[in-house]
């Protein structure tokens, strides 16, 4: 369907047109005087330049033609040349009824469909999904959500880190503790055991401990009463064991067998338990992949930047030039190798890449990540396009997010200081909710607790969406867990009130969303009308601008008329059957075009809460 905003440029086009002047001019904006009217169009003042006349001359002229038109109920000219459009009640009527019609609620599907990947989730396979992957994961599913709404071919792909040093600190970590492993045994000539030498939980608890082994603080020492030479000793100590996590990385990237055994076992409990804790965010992907399927394409591709004369050598390593003539300050050299000739972060990207290209042939890349990685995106991007990994004109974006903070303005953090779990939060928050629809106990206790799950998702996701994303945000659970406010339960409060009427208006014989929604009677009906009519423009800037925040702006307004008509109209109590049947009708499709909404969002509404 055209959005609504089309029609009224398609009126305003003709109107200009019809009195001389260039279509061009007729375009319209919401109005910035909500209490005059409820369009406008700024075109006379454009067009007085271009034609040398008094904008209010242009205006009145243009008005004079509109009044013939069935969009407008009211249309002034006013100083010094704006048009103020106020519309229609039938044809406002009209376009609720085509949407209430269509299968897709009005929403049409992209004409030229694109394939593009969405590189989001991110997480560090062994090491604890912590808070910083989750503004990634929501993030993304959204973009990936959206993007499938308007008819695109949304991949989505985790890109696990699973090449790094932590797999070397686990298998050093895992030969302390059971040295009598056959993978540790030199010369050992049997079958590796199908069964994974740890559980997910020694394993969450292996890689912490590793970690800190090998990076043994002197102060830690003091503060623990250790002797001088306790202390020197345990750090020599931990000097060689992070030396021979080092080592052990490059003997499995280089593809030693039994270290190849051990990394598979970790991926496979790994995985396991990200896909239950993705699925708990609602969050799924179409590929799992990570940096270790990139690593086959790395020599060539090294080989090929060296060829083409980008790559050279510095300091040791091997590096390529980004620069460009607009930037604005100097950018580093991309690094695609390090003077060890280790793998490399964006070495990794790059073959992922060619990878990509290959298996997905993308129209466009997306990729969500922490925004202090923006300089490493920059690098990569530039040196595909440069290298011609990808064409020149590839669109690449980076969408960057900012920190999720305390209430102290810092990172968030556990009660004690530590790295808050996923898992914790999610548990807090569902808690809280619980908490929340237990104090005025209508429901079992059962019932509470999945709707609390329901409810607790929400509040986590719209918390986070409802924001800017490269915007830092304050974590603030009471405020998120509101039923009142730009909040996610605030909405899905409004969602349960549309499906209480409406199941109450069946019990009562009446027939759900039947018959002809008629011209608003009262300013509130319109306001509704307005609003839900905007559904596709709002989806189409969201996705365009990458930016779910958009589509929570929009039903959060669409929330407040929803419920600024259900206080002022009496709906079930209407007499009217004929408008009963309008009223039913319109808010149905409220809540259809609320629940398309949150579904690209992530999250849904319970029955009742
Ligand atoms: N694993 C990375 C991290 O935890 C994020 C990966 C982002 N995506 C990418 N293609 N580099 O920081």
């Amino acid at each position: 369907m055209k959005k609504i905003l089309e029609r009224i440029e398609e009126e305003l086009k003709e109107s200009f047109a019809a009195c001389g002047y260039e279509e061009r001019f007729g375009k319209a904006v919401l109005s910035n005087r909500p209490d005059l009217c409820e369009y406008q169009c700024n075109g006379a003042m454009a067009a007085a330049k271009a034609y040398k006349k008094k904008p209010i001359d242009i205006a009145g002229q243009v008005v004079e033609k509109l009044k013939g038109s069935p969009a407008f109920s009211l249309c002034e000219a006013v100083m010094p040349g704006f048009i103020n459009l106020t519309l229609d009640e039938g044809f406002v009527a009209e376009y609720m009824n085509q949407m209430a019609e269509d299968g897709r609620l009005g929403l049409e599907k992209a004409k030229e469909p694109q394939t593009i990947v969405v590189d989001y989730g991110g997480a560090n396979v062994a090491k604890p999904l912590h808070i910083g992957h989750l503004r990634s994961a929501v993030i993304g599913e959204s973009i990936k959500r959206m993007g499938q709404a308007l008819g695109h071919h949304m991949i989505g792909d985790v890109h696990l880190g699973d090449w790094g040093l932590q797999m070397g600190l686990i298998i050093e970590e895992l030969r302390d503790r059971k040295p009598d492993l056959p993978y540790f045994q030199e010369g050992f000539a049997g079958e590796y055991p199908e069964e994974a030498p740890f559980t997910i939980s020694e394993l969450e608890e292996i890689y912490p401990a590793a970690s800190r082994k090998a990076k043994f603080k002197p102060e830690e020492g003091r503060e623990a009463g250790m002797s001088q030479e306790e202390i020197q000793a345990k750090e020599k100590e931990s000097e060689a064991f992070a030396h021979r996590a080092h080592l052990a990385t490059r003997r499995l990237q280089e593809g030693y067998p039994p270290f190849l055994a051990i990394w598979n076992h970790i991926m496979r409990v790994s995985k396991a338990d990200l896909e239950k804790n993705y699925g708990n965010l609602a969050v799924s992907f179409d590929l799992w992949k990570g940096e270790s399927d990139a690593q086959k394409y790395i020599p060539d591709l090294i080989k090929d930047l060296e060829q083409q004369g980008l790559a050279y050598e510095s300091q040791g390593a091997l590096v390529v030039d980004i620069g460009e003539p607009g930037d604005s300050k100097e950018l580093p050299p991309c690094i695609v190798r390090k003077s060890d000739g280790a793998a490399l972060y964006a070495t990794s990207d790059l073959g992922t890449i060619i990878e990509r290209e290959k298996d997905l042939h993308p129209d466009a890349y997306i990729y969500i990540a922490d925004k202090r990685q923006e300089l490493h995106f920059t690098q990569v991007f530039r040196v595909a396009k440069k290298a011609g990994f990808v064409s020149k004109d590839m669109p690449m974006s980076f969408l960057g997010f900012g920190t999720m903070n305390g209430k102290d303005g810092k990172p968030f953090k556990t009660r004690d200081g530590g790295v808050m779990r996923l898992e914790q939060l999610i548990g807090d928050i569902n808690e809280a909710v619980y908490q929340r629809i237990m104090e005025n106990r209508t429901v079992s206790e059962d019932e509470a607790r999945g709707t609390a799950k329901l409810v607790g998702l929400a509040a986590l996701k719209y918390g986070d969406l409802s924001n800017q994303a490269a915007k830092d945000y304050i974590f603030d659970i009471d405020r998120f867990i509101s039923f009142e406010g730009n909040t996610g339960p605030y909405i899905l409060y409004t969602i349960v009130r549309i499906t209480s009427i409406l199941s109450k208006y069946q019990e009562l014989g009446g027939r759900e969303a039947e018959g002809v929604i008629l011209p608003a009677g009262s300013e509130a009906e319109k306001g509704l009308m307005l609003q839900i009519s905007r559904y596709q423009e709002a989806m189409e800037a969201a996705f365009v601008e990458r930016a779910p925040h958009k589509i929570c702006q929009y039903i959060y307004e669409l929330s407040n008329e929803f419920n600024r008509f259900y206080h002022n109209t009496k709906i079930l109590g209407e007499e009217d059957k004929g408008k009963q049947r309008s009223f039913i009708r319109l808010i149905a499709l409220a809540k259809d075009v609320l629940n398309a909404c949150i579904q690209v969002l992530g999250f849904e509404a319970p029955e009742r809460m």
